[in-house]
């Protein structure tokens, strides 16, 4: 989300609003860091919490995976204004923040994974390299200093340098004309990194726990993309249309109806059910939306995965489809909250989630075993979980969430009375 354009007013409203909220944070929560602190890179983990994350003692009994999304933003300053990344189209976010917040949520998940015992692998979301993607060749060198200089370093993340990234792509990736094809290229040129192709599937078997993602492209989709000069034409022209998505959904059917694993998961850019984006709902909102949201969701309610994550609301949020649009059992998690947060993001759409971190930065850590599969929600700043939502295996029975999943906005900006304070 947040493809404002409104270019020094929105930063600086973020900007404060960022400030507002970390204040506000410390006079309410133990061990919290005002956003000064977080500049500082000095994350002190209070380890006198206790996490209400499955603890290094059973490690190995588990498998557990990061889900981060919208997060390379280190060296998107640099590459804004260059060839197919005008600064019109894509000036509206703040890339020097975004950029320390990076970094400050790469080093809180791999404490939390270190905390935890370890974790096994990452799910990224999308919006892998803002503002555009990447130029063909990678000229600009991002993959280096947004990703391997960020996740990979064995000094700085030590705990999740070797882990491998299953992607999807992000509205993001697509404004530079061949940033899909290199992203694409990078799983044949760099350990750890894995995008095959615009959708595929990845059959995990670790620790005696089997799961089947399916990573959905579902950019062409939006059909409003389709024709805007901000994005790369030919791909949307290309993939728009009713034999690619067809092809896609079928491919989606098949993967679910065929997998014999403990659990599967739908990983996709767009939220369903998220706090600013709504597909799963707003099909009336977005003029000329293809029909391939609502054949995603009618195959996910028959189907039953156990969770569909995505990113794009520059939060963290866990989605409450209406009871017309529920399967009783998966849950709707949002994870795009890997560099900047956004207050604006977190709140519009205030009837569909039973969570929201309020627009801060985090990820969600997943823990899985052969009858329990459990979401933590961690906001930058913590290291015990905000909300955490227990699925069974018997698809029968519905998840059930913490406490801390019905609270939610804590900060001034977004106090649920006024969902849009910070942006008028
Ligand atoms: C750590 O957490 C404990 C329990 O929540 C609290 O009593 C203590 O003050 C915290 N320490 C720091 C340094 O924040
Ligand atoms: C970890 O789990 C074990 C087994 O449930 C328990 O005995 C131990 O106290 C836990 N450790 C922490 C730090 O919570
Ligand atoms: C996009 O890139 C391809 C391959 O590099 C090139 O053939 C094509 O002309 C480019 N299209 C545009 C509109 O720049
Ligand atoms: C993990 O480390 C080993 C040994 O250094 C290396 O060969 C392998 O490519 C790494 N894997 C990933 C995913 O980075
Ligand atoms: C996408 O744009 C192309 C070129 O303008 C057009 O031919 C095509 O019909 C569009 N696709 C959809 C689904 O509207
Ligand atoms: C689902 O319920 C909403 C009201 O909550 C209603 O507007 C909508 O038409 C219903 N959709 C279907 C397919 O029944
Ligand atoms: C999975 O973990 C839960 C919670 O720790 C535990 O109750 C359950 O027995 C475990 N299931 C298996 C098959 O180990
Ligand atoms: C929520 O925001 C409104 C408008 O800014 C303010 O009037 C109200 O006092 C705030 N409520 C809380 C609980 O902070």
């Amino acid at each position: 989300m947040m493809q404002s354009s409104a270019v020094g007013l929105a930063a600086l409203v973020l900007a404060s609003c960022l400030l507002l909220s970390g204040k506000a944070a410390t006079t309410t929560a133990a061990n919290s860091r005002t956003l000064t602190q977080s500049l500082t890179s000095s994350i002190n983990l209070n380890t006198s919490d206790t996490p209400v994350t499955i603890n290094a003692t059973t490690a190995g009994k588990f498998v557990r995976f990061l889900v981060v999304g919208d997060w390379g933003r280190t060296a998107d300053t640099a590459s804004l204004n260059q060839p197919q990344c005008s600064l019109t189209d894509f000036g509206g976010d703040n890339g020097l923040l975004g950029g320390i917040q990076q970094a400050e949520t790469a080093l809180e998940m791999d404490r939390v994974c270190q905390y935890v015992g370890g974790c096994q692998f990452v799910v990224g979301t999308g919006d892998n390299f803002y503002e555009c993607g990447v130029y063909p060749g990678d000229t600009t060198g991002r993959l280096y200093s947004d990703w391997i200089d960020i996740y990979k370093n064995p000094v700085k993340t030590p705990t999740i340098a070797n882990l491998t990234w299953y992607n999807v792509f992000g509205n993001h990736d697509m404004a530079i004309n061949g940033s899909v094809e290199q992203e694409i290229a990078f799983t044949n040129s760099t350990p750890g990194w894995q995008i095959p192709s615009n959708y595929f599937l990845k059959d995990f078997d670790i620790n005696g726990v089997t799961m089947r993602g399916i990573f959905v492209d579902s950019n062409p989709f939006i059909i409003k993309y389709n024709g805007s000069a901000k994005y790369y034409r030919q791909y949307f022209i290309d993939h728009s249309n009713p034999s690619y998505i067809n092809q896609q959904q079928q491919f989606i059917n098949q993967a679910m109806k065929s997998s014999t694993a403990m659990w599967t998961f739908v990983v996709s850019h767009y939220p369903l059910f998220g706090t600013a984006t709504n597909y799963g709902n707003d099909a009336g909102a977005f003029p000329g939306q293809f029909n391939g949201w609502s054949m995603l969701l009618d195959s996910i309610n028959q189907y039953k995965p156990v969770a569909y994550l995505n990113g794009h609301d520059h939060s963290l949020s866990l989605g409450v489809p209406p009871a017309n649009k529920t399967n009783g059992y998966t849950q709707y998690y949002t994870s795009g909250a890997g560099s900047i947060g956004s207050q604006t993001d977190s709140c519009a759409e205030r009837a569909n989630y039973a969570y929201s971190n309020g627009g801060n930065g985090g990820f969600v850590l997943v823990t899985v075993n052969a009858t329990v599969w459990q979401a933590d929600y961690y906001t930058l700043g913590s290291n015990f979980p905000q909300c955490t939502v227990k699925s069974s295996v018997n698809t029968a029975t519905p998840a059930t969430y913490s406490p801390g999943c019905a609270l939610g906005l804590s900060n001034t900006c977004c106090n649920g009375t006024n969902a849009k304070a910070c942006t008028t």
